[in-house]
């Protein structure tokens, strides 16, 4: 094979297929991003006053950025398309070509943003070991090296909160508080990758300004739990922010009437906090019914989603996944494991149903 068909092998990149003869889909435990606004959700959106935000004239999005500013804690913040930008545009901002990030081997900045970091910026991140999608305070201070000409220079530190393919686990308060301190003391900025932010806040009772308190750049998504159809926003101090403008506008995330999204990020922030509390009472509901059936192993959530292996069972967990959405049931398997994550448009009854199949699937394999 010569290089350039290895080269092309390995950027192919080839979707599943969609089956005609597929059920439609009636149980989405798919991920928190395939919600769909609600009515209110939908009248919010068309009730939106709407400026130009690109020369900041959208009441709409400064009002978002405004409430997100404030839940952060921060002097100011900045509406994104999507949370990898809000990711991507704060490494280019706080980082140079060279340098080097740290974070969970498993964090999205690493395996799940195609790369962007790298190819956008120049940085290289350093993957931490630890479990459930976290490293202690302690591998982080060892991971530290001295500055020297022969080694990069690091600069930012990242953690996911809630830890996504760690189970959706929830950062300690304290171990964040040692990592801020580790990394002031030595001179690193600090990132919170805040996808499911308001997960681990509702789950807590901690709120997002104490979490996100000496994390030099933090954001929120809005199209996952909190069940907007798009984006996020990033918060920081005036002078962070002015930068992620910066790249915001070189990466082609300025918008025009974005108001029009804002608006729902705005009645998710008011209408779709609280009530993540019940995502992941169904989040337990499933893990308790799955745990009951012989063979399957389920790690317990703490927040909305559920990771859990068939193995046991006698089923692969590509062969589960198949089989549930033969009855309509949708969800993957991600890092060996299948992921099912509970959300807006997930019910107690859709749940007791996914639990009697995967019972019934095990049962006869
Ligand atoms: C932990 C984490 N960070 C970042 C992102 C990226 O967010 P978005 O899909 O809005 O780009 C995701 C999305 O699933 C995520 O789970």
């Amino acid at each position: 094979m010569t290089w350039l068909a290895k080269r092309e092998l390995a950027m192919t990149y080839t979707p599943a297929p969609r089956d005609p003869k597929q059920l439609p889909v009636r149980i989405n435990l798919l991920s928190d991003t395939q919600t769909r606004p609600t009515p209110a959700m939908r009248e919010a959106i068309a009730r939106a006053e709407v400026g130009d935000e690109q020369i900041g004239d959208d009441p709409t999005v400064n009002l978002l950025c405004e409430r997100v500013a404030d839940l952060l804690g921060k002097e100011a913040a900045v509406f994104m398309p999507s949370g990898t930008m809000c990711n991507v545009a704060a490494t280019l901002v706080h980082c140079r070509p060279g340098d080097e990030i740290l974070a969970h081997e498993t964090a999205h900045i690493i395996a799940r943003e195609g790369g962007a970091h790298a190819a956008l910026g120049g940085f290289q991140i350093t993957p931490l070991p630890g479990a459930d999608g976290q490293f202690s305070p302690a591998t982080f201070r060892a991971a530290l090296h001295p500055r020297s000409r022969y080694q990069p220079p690091q600069t930012v530190v990242s953690v996911e909160q809630t830890a996504n393919i760690g189970g959706g686990t929830i950062w300690k308060k304290a171990a964040l508080d040692e990592i801020v301190q580790i990394a002031n003391s030595n001179g690193l900025a600090t990132h919170m990758d805040g996808a499911r932010l308001m997960n681990a806040c509702v789950a807590t009772g901690i709120g997002a300004r104490e979490m996100a308190k000496g994390w030099d750049s933090a954001w929120i998504d809005f199209s996952k739990g909190l069940g907007a159809p798009v984006g996020a926003a990033i918060a920081g101090s005036r002078e962070f922010i002015d930068e992620v403008w910066r790249w915001k506008q070189r990466l082609g995330g300025s918008m025009r009437q974005a108001g029009i999204c804002a608006a729902a990020c705005v009645h998710a922030l008011d209408h779709h906090v609280d009530r993540l509390a019940e995502d992941h009472a169904n989040a337990r509901a499933l893990a308790r019914g799955l745990s009951q059936i012989r063979g399957i192993e389920v790690q317990q959530p703490e927040t909305n989603l559920v990771f859990f292996s068939p193995d046991g069972a006698g089923v692969t967990g590509d062969d589960m996944v198949a089989r549930l959405r033969q009855h309509g049931v949708l969800l993957a398997m991600m890092d060996g494991r299948i992921r099912a994550c509970t959300h807006l448009d997930v019910t107690a009854a859709m749940i007791e149903e996914t639990v009697g199949l995967v019972r019934e699937i095990a049962r006869s394999a």
